[in-house]
């Protein structure tokens, strides 16, 4: 594999052969990434490419939060007003690029976004929605749920809401 590098996606780049073994996502990918981007401007996706190869995709948009949400994880009284937050509405790795380090490299430059976002706007920390099957993943990575779960794991139809304080994002960088 020659050298990997993350970038924004390209109005220009050929998405359709991108597969993570999730339909969903595939699909999100390959026809709704351009157009949330482009023209609706809803959230903005960066692609981990190989050349012109695509190897993974994450998209982030800002959002919010509230302070007794967070307080578990900051250990810190926040306001009870909305806080704001870098999300992570979708990450994924293309099934013949899984499993060496692609997908933790496009969090690591999601978490450089969130430092950004903290220095010029505010930013508590980051959210991801994960994917059942996702939830080990982002849990060696450090995020903890939100809420509290509710029913087995196997049951959960939706996302999980996971989080990573700022100040641990800082650690996870160095
Ligand atoms: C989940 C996904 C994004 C992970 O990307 P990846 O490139 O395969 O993961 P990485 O190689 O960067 O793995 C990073 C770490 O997480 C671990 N990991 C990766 N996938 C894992 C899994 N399914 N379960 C447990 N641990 C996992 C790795 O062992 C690695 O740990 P290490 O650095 O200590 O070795 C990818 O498998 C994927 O796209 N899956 C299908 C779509 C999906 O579920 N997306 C998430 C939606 S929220």
């Amino acid at each position: 594999m020659a050298e990997v590098v993350v970038r924004p996606l390209a109005r220009s780049d050929d998405r359709s052969d991108f597969g993570c073994g999730d339909i969903e996502l595939d699909r999100f990918f390959q026809r709704y990434a351009g157009q949330n981007q482009f023209r609706h401007h809803i959230g903005n996706t960066y692609v981990a490419v190989d050349g012109a190869r695509i190897l993974g995709f994450v998209t982030v948009s800002p959002g919010e939060i509230t302070g007794a949400t967070v307080f578990e994880h900051t250990r810190k009284r926040l306001p009870d007003y909305p806080l704001p937050i870098l999300r992570v509405s979708r990450l994924a790795v293309d099934h013949r690029a899984q499993r060496r380090g692609i997908g933790k490299l496009l969090l690591r430059f999601a978490f450089r976004l969130a430092l950004e976002l903290r220095d010029r706007f505010g930013c508590v920390g980051v959210v991801v929605d994960a994917k059942v099957t996702a939830i080990p993943f982002y849990t060696t990575l450090g995020f903890r749920p939100l809420e509290a779960m509710q029913g087995a794991l196997g049951d959960r139809p939706e996302p999980l809401p996971m989080f990573l304080a700022i100040r641990r994002i800082i650690a996870a960088l160095e």
